[in-house]
């Protein structure tokens, strides 16, 4: 099932500038930063309440998140929703058709498995399943 909204991802240029405006001025207090090589990203995570924001800045000129900014400017990249049992939901949602970018869980951020869900299929927005590192 899903058990509510993990984190935002927001595609910045720099995690340092857009630190700034989210820690600095915006008080948002800043958990960690960590590198995510898979994906060609530095990420760092900041609480917000019950939910994390994700800034996510890229780290080589082939990182989805750099094309992503190339194309669309930062701003909302992704919502993911934490869930249970990622590897038996991505099944059925192959199996109802659903467009899956990840057709089984992968390693992200802090060892939660992942998987990327694709926006043709979830009315514009990339959405990202994520079962928790236990
Ligand atoms: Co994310």
């Amino acid at each position: 099932m899903i058990k509510g909204i993990d984190h935002v991802g927001i595609a910045v240029k720099s995690i340092d500038e857009a630190k700034k405006f989210w820690v600095d001025t915006l008080g948002l207090k800043l958990s960690h930063i960590e590198e995510v090589p898979e994906q060609k990203v530095r990420v760092a995570m900041l609480k917000a309440g019950e939910t994390t924001i994700e800034l996510l800045e890229p780290t080589s000129p082939d990182s989805p998140i750099r094309r992503f900014i190339e194309k669309r400017g930062e701003g909302l990249h992704h919502l993911t929703l934490r869930t249970d049992k990622l590897a038996e939901r991505l099944q059925k949602l192959k199996g109802a058709n659903v467009a899956l970018i990840d057709e089984q869980p992968r390693i992200g951020a802090g060892g939660a498995r992942i998987a990327f869900l694709h926006p043709k299929s979830a009315h514009g927005v990339l959405v990202e399943l994520c079962e928790p590192h236990d």
